[in-house]
């Protein structure tokens, strides 16, 4: 499950098993998701601020009070997809279940629709003492999910069930609790699928310093690739160009034609959606020369002549081994012919959509921040998406893939 781009918040409460919070947050994190962390004045004797901090996402919060806004409880739990509280002490599962909302963290979960869930951790008498259990089956029965402690040793060397559950269940707790969000909200259309795009143009060596590219921006995959991250993909973004990927995306640098072929190709089989918006150069010198040439040596006597060979059109190979179910969208930046040039190539490489657009229209293409764009299926159906922002010629281009799969 991808929690890339997911806002968390980490409630922690005052008990001995705060510690285990910090590894709870360090995976969080590490998955590419949001930590919002919030303490309670508790939890503040077991572990220090500056850990959660360091660790997060934002800055710890403690109180209510000293956020500039006088309303952090609302801003932290109108945001997040989702709330856990690991470890949850006695208090604040008595306070949770009957509303009484006296800092920051109690406040926070009765200002969220977002799901909830508990990881209590407590000495084994009041793990079974008949408050606490009502306490939990009244939150049980709000919706409140509940992460039951495991036996096993406790503070002051007792043994026996009240020890925080491992991290590793309390991540999967979030994991699931987000699968149920996701189930019911359609703009995450794309969880669990793997989609790998390429940007970029790419760069064809001439000597150590000299290169042949072209304008390619590398914008338009990158809002691909966003897109596709916020709608849940496992997005893999193998790109030329140095710019913000989103978050959790998997991002493989290469250079030249030949750099993209070998890093598309080993994952090539295992995607459920491969985008192909980076500008491949065409055409490549047939030598490169391992030391800067020098102005008289190339071309002193007259024109300079570089020779150049065709690179190998991987998308080709792409559509010849695409696997069942697969969906390839190919790009074709044109000046003439749009559209006639476009099918030709929808046909030839095996596509099932190609985004074609004119860069020679004014706001469109290379550089720009927008684009205009015809969506040309397999189907035979053509879709114009008239000058927007490339964000949102990303949604329609995923859109069109979404509906693509649906008839698959
Ligand atoms: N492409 C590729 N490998 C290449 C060249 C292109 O995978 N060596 C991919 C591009 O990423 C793009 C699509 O093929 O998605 C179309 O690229 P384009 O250069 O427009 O197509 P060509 O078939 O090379 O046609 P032409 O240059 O004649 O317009």
């Amino acid at each position: 499950m991808n929690l890339a781009g997911r806002r968390i918040v980490l409630g922690v409460t005052g008990g001995i098993a705060a510690y285990k919070a910090i590894e709870v947050c360090r995976r969080l994190v590490d998955a590419g998701a949001h930590v919002a962390p919030i303490m309670t004045e508790g939890a503040k004797r077991f572990v220090g601020e500056t850990t959660f901090s360091a660790l997060a996402s934002e800055p710890v919060q403690t109180s209510l009070w000293d956020e500039d806004s006088p309303i952090p409880h609302t801003r932290l739990g109108q945001g997040a997809d989702v709330i856990v509280v690991a470890p949850a002490t006695a208090r604040l599962l008595s306070a949770y279940a009957s509303g009484y909302s006296d800092d920051l963290l109690t406040a926070t979960l009765i200002a969220t629709r977002a799901p909830v869930i508990v990881c209590p951790a407590m000495h084994t008498e009041m793990w079974e003492h008949p408050s606490v259990q009502a306490n939990l089956e009244t939150l049980r029965s709000r919706g409140v999910i509940i992460v039951p402690p495991a036996e096993g040793r406790l503070a002051g060397g007792d043994v026996g069930t009240g020890r925080l559950a491992d991290p590793s269940d309390i991540v999967a707790a979030i994991e699931r609790a987000l699968l149920v969000v996701d189930g019911e909200r359609p703009d995450r259309d794309l969880v669990g699928l793997n989609v790998l795009v390429t940007a970029g143009g790419t760069r064809e060596a001439i000597d150590p310093v000299r290169v042949i590219t072209n304008r390619s921006s590398g914008k338009q995959g990158y809002a691909i690739a966003a897109e596709a991250a916020a709608r849940g993909a496992n997005v893999t973004l193998v790109t030329t160009v140095d710019r913000q990927a989103p978050s959790g995306a998997t991002v493989i640098d290469v250079v030249s034609a030949a750099d993209m072929e070998a890093a598309v190709m080993p994952l090539s089989q295992s995607q459920d959606i491969i985008v192909m918006a980076a500008a491949v150069a065409d055409f490549r010198p047939v030598v490169v020369a391992d030391r800067k040439l020098k102005k008289d040596e190339f071309g002193a006597d007259g024109p300079a002549r570089i020779l150049l060979e065709p690179t190998h059109d991987f998308l080709v190979d792409l559509g010849a081994r695409k696997p069942t179910g697969q969906v390839l969208v190919g790009f074709a930046a044109e000046t003439d012919n749009v559209l006639e040039n476009a099918r030709g190539k929808l046909a030839r490489k095996n596509l099932d959509l190609i985004v074609a657009n004119d860069v020679g229209a004014p706001g469109a293409g290379f550089e720009h921040d927008t684009n205009e764009v015809v969506l040309v299926s397999a189907t035979g159906m053509d879709h114009n998406v008239a000058l927007t922002d490339k964000r949102s010629i990303a949604r329609h281009v995923i859109d069109a893939i979404v509906s693509i799969r649906a008839v698959h």
